[in-house]
């Protein structure tokens, strides 16, 4: 009995240890591949990633430089997230026509609506350059040479290497620089608009419900690829066609049950599983709480405006979902590391990489990185704080700063390149900075403003303050500030920009918010950037060695994968609940009845439509439902990041069963610690996605061109 348990709790660890990890899809053969059959997959490696044949990753196109999407059909329809078409759809709107509030359908081809600059680019093939990359490198004496030379060598490698005159080459490095991968791509400009439900679906439950788990959320919009006559990419023209995919999803309405195996193709951003336990710590106790202190003070400040304020809730709600959204991953990563015991867990890796290195007696070589990185966080912490206090109080939350540090760089270009460079710089920002007025409130600004310069002046590291923000009485300078800059409003900030070179840096240097940024920038110039580059470089360093000594000393079933950097990834696991806390259990699948459940009518984050509503109260689901149920969203432990919304999720066979779009709050943490206990990622079921096109927007015309799997009938 008791070693029955055993076992099965060595199988429980086992099958546990197989997931997490964003890998090359051309590099899946051998340990992957062998781990994803054993997890339920029923396809091969070769399947996934060809460079002789059509594969599943020549449906995977990065959409718009931030986001994944997937080819649906073989006119070039493509999927993506609700939010990662937000942008265009909100461009597309209008008080008529309001696309975000109301859902926009094409009907038909020559309804879809076209968006200058976006783009959607492909991976035609991977190959390894690190050789090339490397070459004269080693011979380089000091850090910064070795940087500069890489650089050199992939620029002329991307000019040299083949590719077609329609692609592009792209050598990134992996591994912190010790792997570089060229990717040939192509990208697609004539992209254009076909669909998407309203906001109270594609946004169900907005900032309340983000990174968090149930989910209810129809997170999806469509758009289509455009190529020339030859299939080959070209910018908008009415002679464009339908591009014709190598590849294209299958949809499945089969459905999957809990434990079945799932894998999640993607353009996943940025993770740093490899940080020492220093620089866990550091996060864990002062860099996020610091971030999040400032994000919340400006939030609540916000909030408290936009509810009392119709006019300032529309010009700040996008403002608003932007600086949330990683206010509240903050908060989740913390809790998630510290609950995890990340930092231990770190610890006790230090110990046996270190033995490691004893025993493999390269002391000499990697006996002192865990010591240089000791040294060097200790070292980085102030200014790494003063870094963020920096960034997230001047550059991104206060408006009037922000804005005001645009000058500071105009004014920084012309001692750096001249009047000619100036000149460009100050028409376009004279010209561009409507955008910004637009949704500028400068009573939301002002107490935003005290608030946070509250916070810069007593939390961020004073030895590197100017002197005269050391203890100021914040009231006193709000309102020298605001009641006496140019920079509150879009016709005066214009009027500094009026005039002769000589002229508007007099005018600038005049203004009291303009004096106030410029002493916090050039302060943070002088005393910050450059120990923190000078040490930050360092660290880089020492990473890189770490990393390659890790790769070197663990056994190849240790699954070493490498940090994301926005290249196509795949990462597998499987649909499983989870257990956030003490008697809480969540299960894996949500359906529309927890819709109606959260359903408030008129609220801004939780009305429902009345079409939808309808469907549900007639259990009109169509061929979509399953037993009187409408599945909505699901979740699994794959490993994704942000940069993964939008990204395929895929069954066993590689059919189409939904997109990825969040991740649970208590796993945000797996961007630096990935467990397989509470990571799991959320996505939409394709089966509510095709419920919507089909019965709630009646787009047939969509439906028709997919290819769609139904479920095995059942005896
Ligand atoms: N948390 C998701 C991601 O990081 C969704 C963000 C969009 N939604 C929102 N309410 N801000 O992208
Ligand atoms: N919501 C993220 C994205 O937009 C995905 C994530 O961070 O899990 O890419």
């Amino acid at each position: 009995m008791k070693f029955l348990r055993l076992l099965l709790l060595l199988f429980v660890i086992q099958t546990q240890a197989q997931q997490g990890g964003m890998w090359i899809p051309s590099l899946l053969q051998g340990m992957n591949e062998s781990e994803m059959k054993s997890l339920g997959m029923k396809i091969t490696a070769e399947e996934i990633y060809s460079v002789n044949h059509s594969s599943l990753k020549d449906a995977v196109p990065q959409f718009d430089g931030g986001c994944t999407a997937e080819v649906i059909s073989d006119k070039g329809l493509i999927l993506t997230n609700h939010h990662c078409g937000f942008a265009a759809i909100q461009n597309h709107s209008s008080v008529e026509h309001d696309y975000l509030r109301d859902g926009f359908w094409a009907y038909k081809m020559e309804d879809e609506l076209t968006n200058p600059n976006m783009v959607v680019m492909f991976v035609v093939r991977i190959e390894d350059v690190t050789t090339k990359v490397l070459e004269g490198v080693a011979a380089l004496a000091n850090e910064s040479d070795k940087q500069k030379k890489i650089q050199e060598n992939i620029s002329s490698l991307s000019n040299t290497l083949p590719k077609e005159a329609w692609q592009e080459n792209k050598i990134k490095t992996f591994y912190d620089g010790n792997q570089y991968l060229l990717f040939v791509t192509e990208t697609f400009k004539d992209i254009r608009f076909v669909g998407a439900p309203p906001s109270s679906i594609g946004k169900f439950g907005s900032d309340t419900d983000n990174w968090v788990w149930p989910r209810h959320t129809g997170d999806f919009s469509l758009f289509r690829i455009y190529a020339d006559k030859d299939n080959h990419p070209a910018t908008y023209s009415k002679d464009n066609v339908p591009y014709k995919p190598k590849h294209f999803f299958p949809v499945s309405i089969a459905g999957v049950k809990e434990n079945d195996f799932t894998m999640v193709m993607g353009y996943p951003g940025r993770t740093q599983e490899y940080l020492p336990s220093v620089a866990v710590n550091q996060i864990v106790t002062t860099l996020n709480p610091a971030k999040i202190e400032v994000r919340d003070k400006a939030l609540k400040v916000q909030d408290r405006f936009m509810r009392k304020d119709q006019a300032i809730k529309i010009q700040y709600a996008s403002k608003y979902a932007g600086v949330a959204n990683y206010w509240k991953k903050w908060m989740g990563e913390t809790k998630g590391l510290k609950k995890a015991n990340a930092v231990a867990a770190k610890q006790k890796f230090e110990v046996a990489f270190q033995a490691k290195v004893i025993k493999a007696g390269k002391q000499a070589e990697y006996g002192n990185l865990l010591a240089d990185f000791e040294k060097n966080y200790t070292e980085i912490q102030d200014y790494a704080l003063a870094r963020d206090y920096f960034t997230e109080v001047v550059m991104r939350n206060t408006e009037i700063l922000s804005v005001g540090y645009k000058l500071y760089q105009l004014e920084q270009l012309l001692n750096t390149k001249g009047e000619q460079a100036f000149t460009d710089r100050k028409n376009t920002l004279s010209k561009g900075i409507d955008e910004f007025y637009k949704d500028y409130n400068v009573e939301v600004d002002r107490n935003v403003f005290e608030q946070l310069m509250g916070l810069y002046a007593t939390k961020s590291p004073k030895q590197f303050l100017p002197e005269s923000i050391i203890g100021v009485d914040t009231a006193k300078l709000t309102a020298t500030v605001f009641d006496n800059s140019k920079l509150t409003s879009l016709d005066s900030f214009r009027s500094l920009l009026e005039g002769d070179t000589k002229t508007v840096i007099e005018k600038i240097n005049a203004d009291q918010g303009y004096q106030l940024v410029k002493t916090l920038a050039d302060a943070y110039t002088k005393n910050v950037a450059p120990k923190y580059d000078e040490i930050n470089l360092r660290n880089i360093a020492t990473q890189r060695t770490y990393m390659k000594a890790i790769l070197e000393l663990s056994p190849k079933s240790d699954r070493i994968f490498p940090d994301a950097n926005s290249t196509l990834r795949i990462t597998y696991g499987k649909v499983k609940g989870y257990k956030p806390n003490d008697a809480v259990y969540y299960e894996p699948f949500t359906t529309l009845d927890g819709v109606m459940e959260k359903y408030v009518p008129g609220d801004y984050e939780f009305d429902v439509p009345k079409k939808l509503i309808d469907l549900y109260n007639t259990k009109d689901y169509g061929n979509y439902g399953v037993n009187g149920k409408m599945p909505v969203c699901f979740i699994a432990t794959n490993h994704t990041t942000g940069g993964n919304s939008g990204s395929p999720a895929l069954d066993a066979q590689g059919n189409l069963i939904g997109l990825n779009f969040d991740r649970v709050w208590e796993g945000t943490m797996s961007d630096i610690y990935y467990s397989p206990e509470i990571c799991r990622n959320i996505m939409v079921d394709a089966r509510y996605v095709l419920f919507i096109i089909d019965k709630f927007a009646g787009a047939k015309n969509l439906i028709n061109e997919l290819k769609i799997i139904q479920p095995k009938k059942t005896k």
